[in-house]
């Protein structure tokens, strides 16, 4: 039986203090509740103050991105060990607004995940068609094409410490979700991935969460479908009462 994880991406949103004060709020909501895994992914000047915040609570923090290396002279850049150090359980890799706003690649996709995984962060790997894609049926195709880039020479055992979030590009930020069917084919589309890469058992116990547009009043329906084990939301992450909403409707 898997655990729903749901993950607010606060992308580049919040300051200071409305990072704090929505992380106590989400904090103040979800008191006694463990049945659902939860992260909150704030930009990286935020990281200390949510994860203040966090500590001793079951909510989990998480980045939005890193680099691939270590260490260096790489101006700008944060490694996954600094993530780790400054209290990180997750990353989020491969967003669709780095991959197209930003020219991510799959190549710079898997140095990442495999950079990630070997500090012993978590990572959440997003994958997902853009309309054009969809419309031209392609979106098995991307899927694969992601998946086979992305997660090159990332063995079984490390799928432990992987999240796959199906995020189509059309869907996020336009208010237009996917629908419940479509979430769920791509999802056993991804999943049936996982089993003819790395077998049954691991893609059994595959956390895929949907990203696109989920509100409270659509969470429900989409978190049902059975290969659908949470979501990763953006917009509605920014306002507590919202993402609580929609915890509870995976509940
Ligand atoms: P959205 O974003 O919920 O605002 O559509 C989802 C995401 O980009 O992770």
């Amino acid at each position: 039986m898997r655990k729903k994880f749901v993950a607010g991406n606060w992308k580049m949103f919040t300051d200071h203090a409305t990072a704090k004060k929505l992380a106590q709020e989400v904090v103040a909501l979800m008191a006694g509740n463990h049945q659902i895994d939860v992260a909150l992914c704030p930009p990286f000047t935020y990281l200390q103050t949510v994860g203040e915040v966090l500590k001793g609570t079951h909510i989990a923090l998480g980045a939005q991105n890193c680099y691939h290396e270590k260490e260096g002279a790489f101006t700008g850049e944060i490694s996954p060990a600094m993530l780790l150090d400054i209290g990180c359980k997750y990353v989020i890799l491969g967003h669709s607004e780095r991959r197209h706003k930003m020219g991510e690649c799959d190549i710079a996709v898997n140095k990442k995940v495999h950079a990630a995984l070997n500090v012993g962060l978590h990572v959440i790997l997003c994958m997902g068609e853009t309309l054009d894609e969809r419309q031209a049926n392609k979106t098995n195709e991307i899927l694969k094409n992601q998946l086979d880039g992305s997660l090159a020479g990332v063995s079984a055992t490390c799928f432990k410490s992987l999240v796959l979030a199906y995020e189509p590009v059309w869907a996020i930020g336009t208010g237009h979700n996917a629908t419940p069917q479509q979430a769920q084919d791509a999802h056993a589309f991804i999943r049936s991935w996982v089993a003819n890469h790395h077998g049954a058992e691991v893609a059994a116990h595959m956390v895929i969460q949907y990203g696109g547009s989920v509100k409270p009043d659509n969470a429900a329906s989409l978190l049902s479908q059975p290969d659908v084990d949470g979501g990763l939301i953006g917009g509605a992450s920014l306002k507590a009462d919202q993402f609580l909403g929609i915890i509870r409707a995976g509940m």
